[in-house]
């Protein structure tokens, strides 16, 4: 809804490729009138992305930048969705669950006003199965983190990042489920504290548009 309170907000577009559960906690979160960021519109780069139904239903502009028919163009794929960040004057991107790897030059562009969010404590456990590894491995704790993307995949400077404890004879059923309970509040912080200002990437100015 615009209006006077949603004047001084951030404009931001959450990526998507499946479910979007963390697409829909920044949802929830940016309704509250003093939330200094307004999801203003969700890309998915999957057309049967589930996260697409819910963010509609929200009123949120949805658009679908199919990864599929640029090939291994992944210049002109970038070139294609930074217009359209563009096209809707967005000021922060946050990833969520998006599961396509940028180029640097993308990065580049974006560095500073981009956020991922990580199913573990970085820098341990980067990459995909991660709480299955985190078992495996026997760690006492586990989590979340969201950070500042670079070009290096789940690296770049931390925002937040919250532990969970890993249970006795835990299933990786039930540890990703406990992971997810945080990242839903985890994700909403973590934006908070970028979009007013109050956490950047130091040392990182944000491109310039
Ligand atoms: C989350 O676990 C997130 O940390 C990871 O991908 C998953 C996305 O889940 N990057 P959802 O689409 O937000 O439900």
């Amino acid at each position: 809804m615009a209006g006077p309170a949603t004047v001084n907000k951030k404009r931001v577009a959450v990526l998507i490729s499946g479910r979007g559960s963390n697409m829909t906690a920044l949802i929830e979160a940016a309704k509250a009138d003093n939330y200094p960021a307004a999801i203003v519109l969700v890309i998915s780069n999957r057309p049967d992305a589930a996260g697409l139904a819910p963010a509609r239903a929200e009123g949120v502009v949805t658009v679908v930048i199919d990864h599929r028919p640029f090939g291994d163009d992944r210049d002109a794929f970038e070139r294609a969705l930074d217009a359209e960040l563009r096209r809707h004057h967005i000021d922060l991107v946050c990833l969520a669950g998006f599961m396509r790897l940028f180029t640097k030059n993308f990065v580049e562009r974006w560095r500073g006003r981009m956020l991922n969010i990580h199913p573990a404590l970085l820098p341990q456990f980067t990459g995909l199965h991660t709480h299955r590894r985190a078992l495996a491995a026997g760690v006492k704790e586990h989590g979340a983190t969201v950070h500042f993307v670079v070009p290096e995949m789940d690296a770049g400077p931390i925002v937040a990042q919250e532990a969970v404890p890993v249970l006795e004879g835990e299933s990786e059923e039930s540890l990703a489920a406990r992971v997810l309970a945080v990242e839903h509040q985890l994700y909403p912080q973590a934006l908070r504290l970028v979009a007013e200002g109050r956490v950047s990437a130091s040392g990182e100015a944000a491109a310039s548009r």
